[in-house]
């Protein structure tokens, strides 16, 4: 992963480190069943098994209990063996329904292995209960436990090959935004940290509104996924705002504050056109609503729409939230730094008029939480 810190884009220090390093750590194999006799067949028919150079690492669970705990212990686990009827009667499918759901681990491959064959109840299983495959107790002979192992690991290793691309390409996106934000920050010099500040408290917040149903409709598993990134968006239009302006040491004229408020548009059109060149929702989509939102106020008297309410986009409401309280608690060129009760009472005043009121609901949780974090 990349780390949004590190100064990325004038660091002189060349990148460093093993690009490939050759894995030849067994592949786990987890048996679930509570026959003690199909453990010990299974680990004497595959132990010379090796598929591309490496053997297997053999883990052992009794129960559909217990498979979940030992799966929690080694979530790197290339396949489960699995018995459906253990500590009651379908306590295997219950165990593949646990791994998917509630671990949300779909790369483990699951085969289920069944007493009974041809019964119509784990035919429906393989289809709704995610389970990659199926064989009965009776293939329990070299050749095709064998030829399973091999389905099922050719499986897994596309899975985690799939699984690494996505995470590269994710940390290069954000590389790219981090970048493109800095080159916002350097003409603007009292943000600094604030964009990293604002990335953490805009994810957080998003949190905090999902952990208490708010905009349950708005907020799902992407919306929290993308936000903290977008966030560092909101204010790339300061690349069109001259330094005359954006580091004024005292208030703006009419006129300046005029060219000012515009970076918001500015952001919101430059990373709009962008955003274009990539299909669905993305980063740059929520960047888009975020940098042309963070600036409109709750009772419609913000910039550049006066939107009012639940009109302007949720993750700019989050993000003003993050921005406003940032901007209060840090020194600018143009005001001192409030301390943090300070900014909280404002924050708290501009609930309803500026703020929407539920997300600074949020970010009292989210605050105390900080806290408490700090005080261990
Ligand atoms: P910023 O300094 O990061 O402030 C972000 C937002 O925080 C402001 O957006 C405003 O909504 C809120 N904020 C900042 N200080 C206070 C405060 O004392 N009380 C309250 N209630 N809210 C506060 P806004 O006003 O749209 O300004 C956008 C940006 O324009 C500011 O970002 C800053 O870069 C610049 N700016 C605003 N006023 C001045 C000024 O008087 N002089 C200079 N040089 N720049 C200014
Ligand atoms: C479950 O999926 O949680 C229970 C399995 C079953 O009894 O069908
Ligand atoms: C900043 O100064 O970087 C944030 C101000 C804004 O949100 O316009
Ligand atoms: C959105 O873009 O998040 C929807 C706008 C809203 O909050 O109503
Ligand atoms: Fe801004």
């Amino acid at each position: 992963m990349v780390d949004p810190n590190d100064d990325l884009m004038f660091s002189n220090d060349p990148p460093s480190g093993p690009l490939h390093v050759v894995n030849v750590d067994p592949w786990k194999l987890l048996i679930v069943d509570d026959e003690e006799q199909v453990h010990a067949v299974t680990r004497l028919v595959l132990s010379d098994f090796e598929f591309e150079g490496r053997g297997l690492e053999f883990i052992s669970a009794y129960s559909g209990m217990e498979g979940a705990k030992r799966l929690m212990e080694h979530p790197d686990t290339a396949v489960i063996l699995l018995d459906v009827v253990m500590e009651f009667d379908h306590a295997g499918l219950h165990l593949a329904r646990q791994i998917r759901e509630e671990f949300n681990n779909h790369s483990v491959r699951i085969v289920l292995r069944t007493g009974q064959p041809g019964q119509a109840p784990e035919k429906r299983a393989f289809l709704d209960y995610d389970i990659n495959d199926y064989r009965t107790k009776t293939e329990l002979t070299s050749d095709r436990l064998f030829t399973a192992m091999v389905g099922a690991l050719r499986n897994y290793k596309d899975i985690q090959r799939i699984k690494a691309l996505y995470e590269q390409v994710k940390a290069a996106q954000i590389g790219t935004v981090v970048a493109m934000a800095d080159l916002a920050e350097y003409k603007d010099e009292d943000t600094g940290e604030h964009v990293m500040r604002i990335r953490a408290r805009s994810e957080a917040l998003a949190r905090a509104l999902a952990e208490q149903g708010a905009y349950a409709e708005l907020i799902n598993d992407t919306f929290l996924e993308l936000i903290g990134t977008a966030s560092i968006l909101h204010d790339v239009g300061k690349v069109a705002i001259p330094d005359s302006i954006l580091r004024k040491p005292g208030k703006l004229d009419e006129e300046e504050w005029k060219v000012m408020k515009t970076h918001a548009a500015k952001g919101e059109n430059l990373l709009f056109k962008v955003a274009q060149m990539v299909p669905g929702p993305n980063v740059l989509t929520m960047g888009s609503q975020i940098a042309g939102g963070h600036h409109e106020k709750w009772d419609g008297s913000g910039y550049p729409r006066g939107l009012q309410g639940e009109d302007i986009p949720l993750e700019a409401r989050i993000v003003a939230v993050a921005d406003v309280y940032d901007a209060l608690i840090s020194k600018r060129c143009y005001k001192k730094a409030w301390t943090a009760d300070e900014a909280m009472a404002e924050m708290r005043r501009c609930a309803g008029s500026h703020l929407d009121p539920v997300v600074v609901e949020a970010l009292e949780r989210v605050l105390a939480k900080e806290r408490a974090e700090i005080l261990g």
